[in-house]
């Protein structure tokens, strides 16, 4: 499949740009303007449609896609940690204190090997793409120079990134071994970072952007979480942290601080409308109520909260609060590249929300009802509604957002998508898609029209 900047494609399309709908678009044709941002829409039953067909197959521009193949908004994946990638699927029985001191912190102290940082973050980025993620916002060491290189792989592979060096400089919590050497640095080589992203020649149309990342409260010093709630309110860029993920890093910030995590992280100035705060398990009503008149995001890690977050994250509830919601791997909280793994434990999780899941308890108390929230929903979020978030002009198709999409092929060798009996109506298809298409269904990944995977 060819860079479809500069043509028209035509084809049969699934999105979801409003929550709780998805749409289906058959036999669309998608003008791509030169800079990968679709200029046109038109539908078979719209006037023109016939006469632009013909127009661009004159030109010859025109990009037919067979009958197997359905395209898809790429993913937004909210929450990564770059250099964990490793450790995808190690250690998930541990706490989450101890898995970050005795696995995650070594490993990440790897990365002050560049050939190191060099080898793990290309097949991540490589990954990432072959999975369908178009746009992915990113943790990555305490290290300027590998993360500079992160940056590099993903502007020279094609990756929509959002990039933060992770900022940590508390002894109490991080090893002498994995800290920055002070506040004062930590704050240098954000601002180094967010300087070499922003003048990188490769990155004139700003496909990778810096974030400012404090690793989450327990980790910074006052001082530090502070500085680069000034940075962030001076460069304007986007924040990146955790917070309420789990009943231990709760109980430290409000035993260290006397308060609850989101009320520190607004006070020191780092929860703005360009924030994602990562997991928010145990956000309370009142800790919702701050975000959203912040204008702060959520990404919500359900594969990951299994195993590290000691309780499910009420979904619908911060959904009808109006937070922004978007979904994320936590790589490597989660043990999977996918988000196509992360839409269905969404979907899960909430269920078992709603449920409950003591069968001890009688059924009109073991759950919480009402909590449960379907694929539509959650396939909302992993595009449209993660994009929203960040405030970037992706994850549906309409004019004026950039084509980052993925194609489905029914028929791909591999592939794990058995029709066996004719779907209902496309939306039995869509939702059969996202329950069983894996990673060989994804034949070809674009972002803002280049073609960045497939075969
Ligand atoms: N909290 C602080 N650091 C981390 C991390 O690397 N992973 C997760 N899941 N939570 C964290
Ligand atoms: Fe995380």
């Amino acid at each position: 499949m060819p860079d479809l900047r500069g043509k028209s494609l035509i084809g049969r399309f699934f999105h979801a740009p409003t929550r709780g709908r998805v749409e289906a678009l058959d036999q669309a044709l998608l003008k791509i303007g030169a800079d990968g941002v679709i200029e046109t829409r038109l539908l078979q039953t719209d006037e023109g449609f016939a006469e632009a067909v013909d127009e661009a197959e004159r030109a010859g521009v025109l990009v037919r896609l067979p009958r197997s193949a359905y395209v898809l908004p790429g993913f937004v994946d909210l929450h990564i940690h770059a250099p964990q990638y490793p450790q995808l699927g190690t250690a998930l029985d541990r706490p989450l204190e101890d898995w970050l001191q005795d696995y995650t912190f070594p490993l990440e102290a790897r990365f002050a090997d560049l050939a190191f940082a060099r080898q793990v973050y290309t097949a991540l980025v490589e990954d990432l793409l072959a999975n369908g993620t178009t746009t992915a916002l990113m943790f990555a060491s305490i290290h300027l120079e590998a993360t500079q290189l992160l940056a590099d792989i993903s502007l020279e592979k094609g990756l929509r990134a959002l990039v933060g060096k992770t900022a940590m400089d508390d002894p109490a919590v991080c090893p002498d071994f994995y800290r920055d050497a002070s506040a004062g640095a930590a704050l240098d080589g954000t601002e180094a970072l967010i300087e070499y992203i922003q003048g990188h020649p490769a990155n004139k149309a700003g496909l990778v952007r810096p974030v400012v990342t404090p690793r989450f409260a327990p980790s910074c010093t006052d001082p530090l979480l502070r500085g680069l709630g000034e940075l962030a309110r001076r460069c304007g860029c986007h924040v990146q942290t955790h917070c309420s993920e789990s009943d231990w890093e709760e109980g430290y910030v409000q035993q260290r601080t006397g308060r609850r995590d989101a009320e520190y992280l607004d006070d020191c100035g780092l929860m703005t409308s360009r924030t994602i705060l990562a997991h928010g398990v145990l956000l309370s009503g009142s800790d919702m109520d701050l975000i959203h008149a912040r204008q702060s995001g959520v990404a919500h890690c359900a594969l990951s909260n299994v195993y590290f977050s000691t309780a499910v994250f009420p979904l619908r509830a911060a959904l009808e609060k109006g937070l922004r919601v978007g979904l994320g791997t936590d790589i490597a909280g989660g043990p999977s590249v996918s988000m196509l793994d992360a839409i269905r434990m969404t979907v899960a999780a909430s269920r078992m929300l709603d449920e409950g899941v003591d069968p001890a308890l009688p059924p009109d108390r073991r759950g919480r009802k009402g909590a449960r929230q379907d694929w539509r929903v959650a396939f909302h979020l992993a595009t449209a509604g993660g994009a929203e978030a960040l405030g970037l002009k992706v994850g549906a198709f309409e004019p004026g957002q950039a084509f980052d999409a993925q194609l489905i092929d029914l028929d791909a060798p591999g592939g794990t998508i058995r029709l066996l009996d004719d779907p209902a109506d496309p939306e039995a298809l869509l939702e059969k898609i996202l329950y069983t298409a894996s990673r060989a269904n994804i034949t070809e990944v674009w972002v803002a029209g280049r073609a960045v995977a497939g075969r």
